[in-house]
């Protein structure tokens, strides 16, 4: 499938979940095997024949693509969760996102030390979320750290929150 033809199944819903945000409602990429599989080929694409020991989803929505990423990369998939949800011992970082503030927790033990680790979200915006997530991988020992995401609003600037190579394949 065209950008094009991803970018009209992904729908923009105004004034929600805050007066002035334009949520970008992504269900519909998760409604078919075969959109699915496309959207998970585009994900995947860069780092075919590269190290990526661990898979790392961001709590909710990075969840959804994050597992199937995965999965076609043979890598082992672990969560980063909004805070209280995980069993310690834990690492814990504060960031703003476009619509408030909020935590994000890993468990100490789930990266190894030198681990390669993609990150993965379904939406960069401000680049607050993956900037807090990149900084906790780093922390539990990661030696090197792939920004992945569905959707990216560039004229957000999110990119520049951070340093590591980003991969994105709907962009605003
Ligand atoms: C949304 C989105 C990203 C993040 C992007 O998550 O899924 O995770 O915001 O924003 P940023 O780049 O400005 O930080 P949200 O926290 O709304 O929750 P959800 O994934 O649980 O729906
Ligand atoms: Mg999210």
């Amino acid at each position: 499938m065209t950008e094009k033809e991803l970018k009209a199944i992904v729908v923009d819903v105004p004034d929600f979940p805050k007066q002035g945000i334009i949520f970008k409602d992504i269900s519909g990429l998760l409604s078919t095997n075969e959109i699915r599989s496309d959207v998970v080929d585009k994900l995947t694409q860069p780092y075919q024949g590269k190290r990526i020991d661990v898979v790392a989803g961001i709590e909710s929505r990075g969840f959804l693509f994050g597992m199937l990423l995965a999965q076609k990369l043979k890598a082992k998939f672990i969560m980063i969760r909004k805070p209280g949800k995980l069993p310690g011992p834990i690492l814990k970082t504060s960031y703003e996102l476009e619509y408030g503030t909020d935590s994000l927790e890993i468990q100490e033990k789930s990266i190894k030390e030198d681990d390669v680790v993609l990150l993965h979200d379904d939406v960069l915006a401000t680049g607050g979320t993956a900037a807090a997530a990149i900084t906790l991988l780093k922390e539990a020992g990661a030696s090197k750290v792939y920004a992945n995401f569905v959707l990216e609003l560039g004229f957000l600037n999110g990119r520049k929150q951070f340093s590591e190579s980003t991969h994105s394949i709907l962009k605003y």
